[in-house]
């Protein structure tokens, strides 16, 4: 089994890609059912969810979506900061807009929580959410439940596919998770 190693820890595959390709077809289905003649606005968070929401808009050809970007950081090492940083806002117009976030993972959901009140505040119509992966029994923020999920797993820390350890491993095409956690 393919093993990658950064700072020391050591994580082993946990998602493959094709799994991860075939499920975002499947979303992309249900948004193209769900948006038709709608054109809804995707927010790709970034930096993680940037490899999701390139697919995932993809996969929701037809539907005259659009796409724009925020970063937002919260996350240092392996555990969630606690304060959310706007490191590039939201340059577009949402009023009156149907919007879809696309997030990469959803964790305590305070990320989440934070973008959709700022989100309804500039007079969002509708805000969706849609997510590769959530951890249900991570989530602190009651309000928050994704509509659109990739997978559900439990509270593991994991890395690849847009997602980082310190801003690294984004580029591993599978989803991998740290060993110490592989099993239990
Ligand atoms: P939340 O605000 O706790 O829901 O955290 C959301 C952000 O934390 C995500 O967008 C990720 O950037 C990061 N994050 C949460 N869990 C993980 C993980 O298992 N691996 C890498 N990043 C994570
Ligand atoms: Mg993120």
């Amino acid at each position: 089994m393919k093993e990658v190693t950064y700072e020391g820890h050591t994580f082993v595959p946990y998602i493959f890609r094709d799994a991860i390709d075939a499920r975002i077809k499947e979303l992309g289905k249900q948004i193209v059912c769900d948006y038709a003649g709608k054109s809804p606005l995707f927010i790709c968070v970034l930096n993680g969810a940037f490899p999701f929401a390139s697919d995932l808009f993809r996969a929701s050809e037809g539907i005259g979506a659009q796409i724009t970007f925020i970063r937002l950081k919260s996350y240092a090492g392996m555990g969630s900061t606690g304060s959310i940083k706007e490191v590039i806002g939201l340059q577009e117009d949402v009023a009156g807009r149907d919007v879809i976030v696309v997030e990469d993972i959803i964790d305590t959901g305070h990320t989440i929580a934070h973008l959709m009140r700022g989100l309804k505040e500039k007079g969002a119509s509708d805000i969706k959410v849609a997510t590769l992966l959530f951890k249900p029994e991570a989530l602190e923020e009651p309000d928050v439940q994704p509509d659109y999920v990739g997978f559900s797993i439990p509270k593991k820390f994991i890395i690849g596919f847009g997602l980082d350890l310190n801003e690294q491993a984004r580029d591993l095409n599978d989803i991998y998770v740290l060993k110490d956690q592989s099993e239990s």
